[in-house]
């Protein structure tokens, strides 16, 4: 049978991006967030705020390695055009800002807001790194803002809590109607353990439980978010506990793991046995996502992700920026057969930067190559693709593909995995060259995949969002091509849409 495809809107090829020289070099992912110049990790203190989504991340302002951990600062509009401000929140007196949330203090409980309006109150971890005579020290610290984030003041109490320790850290705030008060979520990192508080005001916090060592416990417990998630087709939600897990991910390195349970104002309750683990990302290259505080009432919660992975994050080749967010995911918990799981999904903003359209739905691999090949080269682009293996033993797409390079997104013996031993540039790490899979049980219904490129990022999204696989990779100049294949026998029917999507850069 022979396919059909449709073009529509100008040749793909033809879509050059109007970005400022800043934003591109090789590699610069396009409407993923990047810092227009040196180091960062984390996304930290995620909240929309007044019409503003606010982006503020682990920064090192001098240099392209970890250090002088500070706070960068961008906000957008719409989750996907980014402009970066000013540094928030510096390192000052020996004191780095580590990891932590940001809310928005409603009705003034912090008593930091003035003129009888909300303002924005930085819960974050101070970190004194050892030195002669005393031992690293991790405390949790408070800065608040009445100008919409522009400039912010350390709180003259801080620290607000201090147990005294080398690993205590990634504070997670947020109101909670259950328990009428602030809620923060913090880590023992060598405990693997998260601890619960509670405050009236911000400032001063009352332990209320603890959670752990449950899960994945390979390495340090990392970045806790604790936040209530919808459950798909009713008003019933469930509260979701994510945390990094450094080293000891599921693909080496660092991973992310969630529980799924309820909070009655002061405990949590794993819905599950505590050897149950579940990954958020079965990629490599998600770590310290975090989801945006005080989103717009009905809105789906918003989740961020730190695209790399400690086993490599110093060595990546980009240059003068190193480090960058995944795309902004909207979360949702499903029923399965194995109970509630977490989805996730682009979030919808992501569909405003589409512009040109391929889409091909029929059986000849070969005419849909040469369709692909002619009309939906490029790398920035979104692809939605159904499928299924009909007497083939493996099916899957070659992206980023072209001078021999390529990444691999496929389905093999109930598997889906991407491979990125030949995507361009991977020798700068033993552990960068790699194959990741997950299980994925169809139920005898075809593949549905979601995939995101831009320039050096692969996130595929299986099944609705089931499963999330988030990958770097740093393919040569001019690899753009896609490319249907299909292993040991015929395919079945294939239905793809390819979008080219625009530069977030203005
Ligand atoms: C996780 C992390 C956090 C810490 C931050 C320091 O990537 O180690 O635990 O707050 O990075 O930059």
């Amino acid at each position: 049978m022979q396919g059909t495809a449709l073009i529509l809107g100008a040749a793909l090829a033809a879509c050059a991006f109007a970005q400022p020289p800043a934003y591109n070099q090789p590699y610069r992912p396009q409407y993923h967030f990047s810092p227009r110049e040196h180091w960062t990790n984390d996304p930290n203190g995620l909240v929309y705020f007044d019409g503003e989504y606010h982006l503020f991340f682990q920064y090192n302002p001098f240099g392209d390695q970890w250090g002088h951990m500070s706070w960068g600062h961008a906000v957008s509009r719409d989750l996907v055009h980014w402009q970066e401000l000013p540094v928030a929140l510096p390192e000052s007196d020996g004191i780095m800002i580590f990891t932590g949330s940001t809310v928005v203090d409603e009705n003034n409980t912090s008593g930091f807001c003035t003129g009888g309006k909300p303002c924005m109150v930085a819960v974050y971890t101070g970190h004194t790194p050892a030195a002669a005579g005393h031992p690293a020290l991790q405390t949790q610290n408070l800065a608040y803002s009445n100008d919409r984030g522009r400039s912010w003041t350390k709180y003259s109490g801080n620290p607000v809590l201090n147990l005294n320790l080398r690993d205590f850290r990634d504070p997670h705030v947020s109101w909670s109607p259950e328990a009428k008060q602030w809620v923060m979520a913090v880590a023992l990192p060598t405990e693997h353990k998260v601890l619960f508080y509670g405050s009236p005001n911000l400032k001063e916090w009352q332990r209320l439980s603890e959670f752990g060592p449950a899960g994945a416990t390979g390495g340090a417990w990392e970045c806790p978010i604790f936040t209530k998630v919808p459950v798909a087709g009713g008003a019933d939600s469930r509260w979701i506990l994510k945390v990094g897990v450094n080293p000891g991910g599921v693909q080496g390195g660092s991973g992310e793991q969630y529980f799924v349970g309820t909070f009655d104002g002061t405990h949590f309750v794993n819905a599950n046995p505590p050897s149950t683990t579940l990954w958020t990302d079965y990629g490599k290259d998600c770590y310290c996502a975090l989801t945006f505080n005080h989103m717009p009432t009905g809105a789906a919660p918003v989740m961020i992700g730190w695209m790399n992975n400690w086993q490599y994050a110093s060595k990546v080749p980009t240059s003068p920026w190193r480090g960058q967010m995944t795309a902004p995911r909207k979360l949702q918990l499903r029923q399965t057969a194995d109970g509630l799981r977490l989805f996730q999904m682009p979030a919808d903003a992501i569909e405003s930067l589409r512009s040109s359209h391929f889409t091909w739905d029929g059986q000849s691999v070969a005419d849909l190559n040469r369709a692909l090949g002619e009309h939906a080269k490029g790398s920035s682009l979104e692809l939605q693709i159904v499928m299924s293996p009909g007497q083939a033993s493996e099916i899957g797409w070659k992206v980023f593909s072209g001078g021999g390079s390529y990444t691999t997104v496929g389905y093999r013996n109930g598997d889906l995995f991407m491979d990125r031993n030949h995507s361009g540039l991977t020798d700068f790490s033993p552990t960068f060259p790699l194959r990741t899979a997950v299980p994925v049980d169809t139920g005898g219904k075809p593949v549905e995949l979601t995939i995101l490129l831009d320039r050096s990022t692969v996130e595929v999204f299986g099944q609705s969002g089931q499963v999330a696989l988030t990958n770097l990779v740093y393919p040569p100049a001019g690899a753009q091509g896609v490319e249907f294949y299909s292993i040991g026998g015929r395919p079945g029917p294939v239905r793809v849409d390819v979008w080219q999507l625009r530069s977030g850069w203005k």
